[in-house]
């Protein structure tokens, strides 16, 4: 979809008047020589401005965006409303720090989350931070500090951010860990039900009676005591890790187990809370109510906001001065997430998830009778996964790459989750007739690559 030459100086239609004075292969030419390489680029797009479910380069080239910013951008790109809540908290109270005084949008936005979240926590109390991985590692320390027990079960495939404390959880690729030593320590790791290859060489969910729930037990009877167990985290549904979805039973066998030890649930519902699912909270598709949660992504409406949100009676067992943070729950952030949050209820965006999610998943199943490289299509609402792989059934772990840039060509933008699944996850304001052509764009892409 490459719409318009460079043209560096002049200003195409949609700049918003903007003279581009710098042309991306420019701006990326100085991003490699300032910025370390270890982030990885899934695309070599540079991105100049947005609005909606497009994106726009330098050139002016259009984007449709099927990554909103890693699952973050739920209302799209600069959406009116977030906008003016920016601008107009900015005009307020940029920076007061939470250790300082009571701050307003901060109320605000913990009131908010709570009124949305499921089960007891509705009742329950939090802090806010500025990431996925501090609200991750909050609720870690919340729940060895309550339980005073040290050992957290984790889970292989599991993302919980890159952070010393959150990597010591993270199992997603062992490259992020590579030379990484001194993790924290009383973490064991089991393996994530994904039942596509499964772990245990089950055939099938419906046949192998929850053999993964059964490696907790076995942990608990053979290495980990389970008076000595403050808390399993999970993920509902692992993202980074691929998009996996659990069998039905599993995410409330933890529950269960959790209960039987007096240790604390923990849902990492960074990437899918807040409506990306079809629920509110992931946890919802299977009736179970957390004692801890953590979210982060939309929760600030694209600037850094993280939460951690507990059973009130945990959180009250923790003393003044445990925990904290400078910028955590900064207005400006408090005020966009706020803003983010009404337009995802008032718009009805969850019941519209589940339906684009729907029907993107029917065309690419539709896709995979004539495209072996489909090897699996799984998600829930606007977080689907579609898994390629190798003639052989391996993950096409390098075609996947290749892929992605021939795809951004073509103007689209999405990213990788596992190691070889698209991860689709646009922004949930996504119509139908961009995710038809979302959809077309991503399947001749496969076409060619077939
Ligand atoms: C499930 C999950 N937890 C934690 C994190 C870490 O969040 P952040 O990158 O904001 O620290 C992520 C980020 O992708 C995530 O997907």
């Amino acid at each position: 979809m490459a719409e318009m030459e460079p043209t560096a100086q002049v200003p195409f239609e949609g700049s918003q008047g903007k003279v581009q004075d710098i042309a991306s292969t420019e701006l990326i030419e100085r991003d490699h020589a300032t910025v370390a390489r270890a982030i990885y680029r899934y695309t070599d797009v540079a991105f100049d401005w947005g609005e909606g479910a497009y994106l726009y380069d330098f050139e002016g080239r259009k984007y449709l965006d099927f990554a909103a910013g890693i699952a973050t951008m739920n209302v799209g790109h600069c959406h009116p409303a977030v906008v003016e809540a920016i601008c107009d908290q900015a005009r307020t109270l940029i920076h007061g720090a939470s250790h300082v005084a009571y701050m307003r949008p901060y109320v605000d936005m913990m009131e908010a989350l709570r009124a949305v979240a499921p089960g007891d926590l509705k009742k329950g109390k939090g802090i806010l931070m500025n990431s996925g991985s501090e609200a991750v590692e909050t609720g870690i320390k919340l729940a060895r500090y309550v339980t005073n027990r040290s050992m957290i079960i984790a889970f292989m495939d599991g993302f919980h951010g890159r952070s010393m404390g959150a990597l010591a959880l993270t199992a997603s690729n062992s490259a992020y860990r590579q030379r990484v030593a001194g993790l924290l320590a009383g973490v064991c790791h089991i393996p994530y039900p994904y039942c596509y290859r499964c772990p245990l060489k089950h055939e099938s969910p419906q046949t192998c009676g929850l053999a993964c729930l059964n490696l907790v037990e076995k942990m608990l009877q053979t290495v980990l005591p389970p008076d000595d167990l403050a808390g399993i985290i999970v993920e509902p549904i692992a993202g980074e890790g691929g998009y996996i979805v659990p069998p039905d039973g599993f995410i409330q066998g933890l529950r269960e187990i959790c209960d039987r030890c007096g240790a604390l649930l923990i849902t990492d519902e960074v990437q899918t809370a807040l409506g990306r699912t079809g629920k509110m909270f992931a946890v919802e598709h299977w009736d179970v109510v957390p004692d801890v949660t953590c979210v982060a992504k939309p929760l600030g409406g694209g600037l850094p906001l993280g939460a951690m949100l507990a059973r009130a009676e945990l959180v009250d067992a923790w003393p003044p001065a445990s925990q904290g943070s400078t910028f955590g729950g900064n207005p400006i952030a408090c005020r966009a997430g706020l803003a983010t949050l009404r337009i995802v209820q008032e718009e009805d965006l969850m019941a519209h998830a589940v339906e684009l999610g729907d029907y993107i998943q029917s065309r690419f199943r539709e896709a995979q009778k004539e495209l072996p490289m489909i090897g699996d299509v799984r998600g829930k609402g606007l977080m689907v996964g579609i898994e390629l792989v190798s003639p052989d059934g391996s993950p096409a772990g390098e075609t996947i790459k290749r892929v992605i840039k021939e795809i951004a060509a073509s103007g689209l933008v999405l990213t990788k989750c596992g190691i070889s699944s698209l991860r689709i996850a646009p922004p949930l304001i996504i119509t139908q007739e961009q995710a038809s052509q979302g959809v077309d764009i991503i399947i001749e892409a496969l076409r060619r690559n077939e």
